[in-house]
């Protein structure tokens, strides 16, 4: 089983970290492969908790070598403390790969995310304020800074210049801003090059590599998949792929050699920032879930919206993804209900729509149509096996996984690495 890839099937934050942290002690290789540090990846190890932001959690696990591939956004600022967090609390991390041709961020490009979005008012997107948009922005009208151009001073200068001075036009004229500084911006970047350069390396061959020779690499997506730029809840996503093809693109691996594809998918539904969200609750039961489940976010401290399970939304993730299984997450949330609704299909202008539908103003329109399943009162936290779970609870899987597309071959029942019950192995 040399590649898999790990991604959200939601809107982000479904327990990603935690199920690549599972995985990571029988993995070689760990690589994220697009965003940045807007993500926010818990990882809890007995009484210790982690919060990854741009590390892969695959750094946690002694053997495992972490890599941060091309398609990443990396601030350097931002790597080296959280490399540093983690040496002070005994975390070796001499392993780590960085491609040379990850892009930076740059003080400019958290400037002008978080203007945009005070400018937008009203209609903002809710971004993390981490400049992940205006990096991939500059990376795609390619007067981007890549990771490489830290060791060419003269480049260096020339493409830091020429990307400010578009946008200093802006940021003075537009948003009234003072103008910034290149040769500032240069020295701040240089500063950082001797520190980071141990890591550097050519991270599309040494994974291809890996792959031909057996080893096993482990894909960690960020965000999820309706987030994606090209399938998400467009504009309300972020910049990147988090969907499986976003693996090849962001680690430079064929589709040919990945084997399989998992997504993480939570019991029920979250989602922070802005956009249309069809089974958001506004009610106690949506406060129960936010304070039962602790959904508050990792990277930006903000509450996250929280409604039921979505079995559209579980669907298309199937499909745009080709996932082969789901770990389902955070099951121990939903003990105490006595009925739980899950949305099976939406009812959109009169009409009943199975799947998601391709329109934004539809999606906007959608209704949940909610079936009722039975819920239970037993504690399931430690559960080991299918079969100790309480028969409600047992169904509510079946169902979901009959109505999701995939087998569900794993299921959270607790933040920690071993609340977890195995179904059917991810590495056979
Ligand atoms: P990620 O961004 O997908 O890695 O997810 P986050 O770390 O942002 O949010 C998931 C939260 O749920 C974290 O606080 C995890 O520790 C926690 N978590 C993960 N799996 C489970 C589970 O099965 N049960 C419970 N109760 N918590 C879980
Ligand atoms: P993990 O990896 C949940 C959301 C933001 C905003 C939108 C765009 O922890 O699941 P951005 O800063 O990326 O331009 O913001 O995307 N968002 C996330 N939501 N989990 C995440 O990461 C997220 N990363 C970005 O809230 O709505
Ligand atoms: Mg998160």
């Amino acid at each position: 089983m040399p590649a898999l890839v790990l991604l959200g099937a939601q809107w982000g934050d479904e327990g990603k970290g935690k199920a690549t942290d599972l995985l990571g002690g029988s993995v070689d290789y760990v690589v994220r492969y697009q965003g940045g540090n807007n993500a926010g990846h818990t990882v809890v190890v007995g009484d210790q908790k982690y919060a990854l932001h741009l590390l892969p959690s695959g750094i946690l696990s002694p053997g495992c070598t972490p890599v941060i591939g091309n398609g990443v956004v990396v601030d350097p600022a931002v790597l080296l403390s959280e490399l540093s967090g983690l040496n002070e609390r005994g975390v070796d991390t001499s392993k780590l790969l960085l491609s040379g041709n990850a892009h930076l961020i740059t003080p400019y490009h958290t400037t002008v995310d978080k203007v945009t979005e005070r400018f937008l008012g009203k209609r903002k997107i809710g971004t993390t304020g981490r400049g992940i948009g205006p990096t991939y922005a500059d990376k795609i009208n390619r007067v981007g800074i890549r990771v490489q151009d830290l060791y060419d001073e003269s480049i260096l200068e020339q493409k830091v210049e020429a990307a400010l001075d578009f946008k200093n036009q802006i940021l003075a004229k537009l948003y009234n801003r003072r103008a910034i500084d290149a040769a500032k911006i240069v020295d701040e970047l240089l500063g950082y090059a001797e520190q980071i350069k141990p890591y550097v390396a050519d991270t599309t061959l040494i994974l291809n590599n890996a792959i031909d020779e057996g080893k096993v690499v482990l894909f960690e997506g960020g965000q999820g998949t309706l987030l994606d730029v090209d399938h998400g809840t467009y504009p309300f996503v972020t910049s990147s792929n988090p969907t499986a093809g976003g693996a090849c693109t962001g680690a430079g691996v064929g589709p040919t050699k990945i084997n399989r594809v998992i997504g993480i998918l939570k019991a029920y539904t979250t989602r922070v920032g802005a956009g249309p969200f069809p089974t958001e609750l506004f009610d106690k039961d949506g406060e129960a879930l936010r304070t039962i489940g602790g959904e508050r976010g990792v990277t930006t401290g903000r509450d996250r919206r929280c409604g039921w399970f979505d079995a559209v939304i579980a669907r298309y993730a199937t499909r745009v993804n080709g996932l082969t299984d789901f770990f389902l997450t955070k099951l121990d949330v939903l003990t105490g209900w006595e009925q739980i609704p899950v949305c099976v299909a939406y009812e959109i202008d009169g009409k009943r729509v199975e799947e998601l539908p391709y329109s934004q103003s539809d999606f906007h329109h959608a209704k949940p149509i909610y079936e009722m399943l039975p819920g239970w009162t037993e504690d399931i936290s430690k559960a080991k096996t299918f079969s100790e779970l309480p028969k409600n609870a047992q169904a509510y899987v079946k169902a979901l996984e009959e109505m999701s597309g995939a087998p569900i071959s794993a299921i959270g029942v607790g933040p920690g690495r071993d609340e977890t019950i195995e179904i059917n192995s991810f590495l056979s």
